[in-house]
C-alpha cells in the first residue's frame, strides 16, 4: 500500500492495531496465547518487513487478555466451543483405530482439495441448509480461517475494496487487512445486513470510480452481532449483489447452532454462481481438528485449490479421515443438538443477567450461535473501560475490534459459549459494577473515567445492529 492509500485518519490505523491484538482471542483461541510483540525497536529486521506487516501489531489489550485468562476472571471474551460436551471417548476410539488400521494413509500427504471421503460427508452436512453440491465442488481447508485467507489471496490486490457488515468478524478483517484491502462497512440491524444500505454503498463506490471485489457476510448467528439475516432479506441481498456484479462470500460456521427450528436456506442455495460458501467443523465438532471448507463456482474453486496447495500442500489427512469416520459412524446430528441445548441455556442466562444487572445498556437477541452484542449508554467507551473490567475480574471484547475504522467504542461483545450459566451471571454482575462506576463518574465530572479526548469518539456514523 502506498503512503497515499494509507488511512488518512490515524485513529483508523490505531483501531486496526487494536483489532489485530484481540483477533485470536475473539476467534476463540485461548486468551493470552500469543506472545506480545514487545521491543520492536530492538528488532534488527524492522526495515526488512513487508509493507503488509504494518497492520500486524500487538497492543496493550493483548496483555490484558493474558490476565483475563486467569481462573478468577470470568471471561466472556473468547469464542471457544464447550468441548467437555463432546463424546471424547468415541473420538479417542476413532483416532486409535485410524492409526492402528490405516496409519500409513492417515499420516501421509493427501490431496490439495481434501479427502474425497470427507468431501462426500460435507455435501451431506450442507443439505441441512439446502445446499445441493457435489464432492467436486468442495475444497477442504485448515479451518474456515484458511478459506478466508485463500479467498483473499485469490481476489485481493492492495487497495481493493471489500464490503463487509458493521460490525464484522475480527479474523476476517485481519485477513483483508493483511492483503492491504480497504473495508467499506455496511450496517446491519436485527434482521442482518440491510439490502438498501448495501445498494447505497455500492452506488457510492461506483460514483467514486471504485468497485468492490466481494461482499463478506456472516448470515447466521453473526459474530459479533448475534443477529441472523432474515429469510426475506437473503434474496434481496443477492439481487443487489448480482446487479452490481458483486461476488458474495458467505461465512457460515454457526448455521447449525440455531435455537429455534431448522436453519434457513443458505445464500449459496439461492445462487450457486454468485456465492462462495464457507463452512467449518470448529463450532459443531472441535476447532482442534482445524477443518473447514469452501464451496465455490467452478473456476474460483480451481484457483482456491492452487492457492491452498501453495499455502499448506494439503489439509491434515489424519484429521480429515477422523472427522469423516465420526460423521459416518456417530450420531453427529444428536451431538449438534446437545451443543444447541447447552448454548441455548447459556444464551438465556446471559439475556436474563443483562436484564437484571445492566438495564442501562441495550443488546441484541441471538437466536443461535455464541454471541450477544451490547451497546453501552451514550458516552461510555468499551475499549477504555476494559482495564477496569479486567480488574473487576470480568473480560469481554471491545466493539472496536470488529470494525476496520474507528467505530465501535460504545459496543462490546459477550460470548456465552464457554462459561457455565452461574459464571455468566457472576460475570455480567461484575460488568454491571464497572458500567455503574463509569456512569457515576460521568454524572459527577461530565466525563467517564478515561479522559483522553480520542477515546470519546462515538460509535461512528454507521449504526450498529438494531438493539432490542
Ligand atoms: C464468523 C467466523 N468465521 C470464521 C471463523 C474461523 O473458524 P475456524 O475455526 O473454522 O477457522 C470464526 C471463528 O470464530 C468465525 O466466528
Amino acid at each position: 500500500m502506498s503512503q497515499s492509500q494509507r488511512p488518512a485518519n490515524p485513529s483508523a490505523a490505531e483501531a486496526a492495531a487494536a483489532a489485530g491484538a484481540v483477533a485470536a482471542a475473539a476467534a476463540g483461541a485461548p486468551l493470552g496465547a500469543g506472545r506480545a510483540a514487545v521491543g520492536t525497536r530492538l528488532d534488527p529486521w524492522l526495515s526488512s518487513y513487508a509493507e503488509r506487516t504494518r497492520s500486524m501489531t500487538a497492543s496493550e489489550i493483548r496483555a490484558l487478555f493474558a490476565v483475563a485468562n486467569r481462573p478468577e476472571v470470568v471471561s466472556l471474551a473468547g469464542g471457544m466451543p464447550y468441548l467437555p460436551a463432546l463424546p471424547l471417548d468415541v473420538i479417542a476410539g476413532i483416532a486409535q483405530r485410524l492409526i492402528a488400521e490405516r496409519g500409513a494413509v492417515a499420516l501421509q500427504y493427501g490431496s490439495g482439495q481434501g479427502e474425497e471421503v470427507l468431501r462426500e460427508q460435507i455435501v451431506q452436512v450442507m443439505r441441512e441448509q439446502q445446499i445441493h453440491a457435489s464432492p467436486e465442488d468442495v475444497v477442504v481447508t485448515t479451518g474456515s480461517q484458511q478459506a478466508l485467507d485463500l479467498v483473499a489471496r485469490v481476489f485481493l490486490d492492495p487497495g481493493d475494496v471489500v464490503v463487509a457488515e458493521a460490525p464484522s468478524y475480527v479474523g476476517a478483517l485481519n485477513v483483508f487487512r493483511s492483503y492491504q484491502a480497504d473495508v467499506v462497512h455496511v450496517p446491519l440491524d436485527a434482521d442482518g445486513l440491510q439490502p438498501q444500505a448495501l445498494e447505497e454503498a455500492l452506488v457510492a463506490l461506483e460514483a467514486a470510480g471504485r468497485r468492490a471485489k466481494f461482499l463478506y457476510t456472516v448470515p447466521n448467528h453473526h459474530n459479533p452481532a448475534g443477529v441472523t439475516l432474515s429469510a426475506a432479506r437473503r434474496p434481496q441481498v443477492l439481487e443487489v449483489a448480482r446487479r452490481h456484479g458483486l461476488l458474495v462470500l458467505e461465512d457460515d460456521p454457526y448455521a447449525l447452532l440455531g435455537f429455534d427450528g431448522d436453519p434457513l436456506p443458505a445464500m449459496r442455495s439461492l445462487d450457486a454462481d454468485g456465492v462462495i460458501h464457507l463452512g467449518s467443523f470448529s463450532k459443531t465438532l472441535a476447532p482442534g481438528f482445524r477443518l473447514g471448507w469452501a464451496v465455490a463456482p467452478h473456476a474460483v474453486r480451481e484457483k482456491l485449490v492452487m492457492a491452498a496447495e501453495a499455502s499448506v500442500l494439503c489439509p491434515t489427512s489424519f484429521g480429515q479421515l477422523a472427522v469423516a469416520e465420526y460423521l459416518s459412524t456417530y450420531d453427529w446430528k444428536g451431538q449438534v443438538k446437545t451443543f444447541r441445548e447447552l448454548y441455548r441455556e447459556r444464551r438465556d442466562a446471559t439475556l436474563q443477567a443483562l436484564a437484571t444487572h445492566l438495564p442501562m445498556t441495550t443488546w441484541t437477541q441471538p437466536k443461535g450461535g455464541f454471541y450477544v452484542w451490547v451497546t453501552l449508554p451514550e458516552g461510555l467507551d468499551a475499549t477504555a473501560m476494559l482495564p477496569r473490567a479486567v480488574t473487576a475480574r470480568v473480560a469481554y471484547v471491545p466493539g472496536t475490534a470488529f470494525y476496520a475504522d474507528d467505530q465501535g467504542r460504545q459496543h462490546l461483545r459477550l460470548s456465552y459459549c464457554f462459561p457455565t450459566a452461574e459464571r455468566i451471571q457472576e460475570g455480567v454482575r461484575r460488568l454491571a459494577g464497572v458500567v455503574q462506576a463509569e456512569l457515576e463518574t460521568q454524572a459527577m465530572f461530565g466525563t467517564p473515567l478515561h479522559g483522553h479526548p480520542h477515546l470519546h469518539h462515538g460509535s461512528g456514523d454507521a449504526p450498529g445492529p438494531e438493539l432490542a
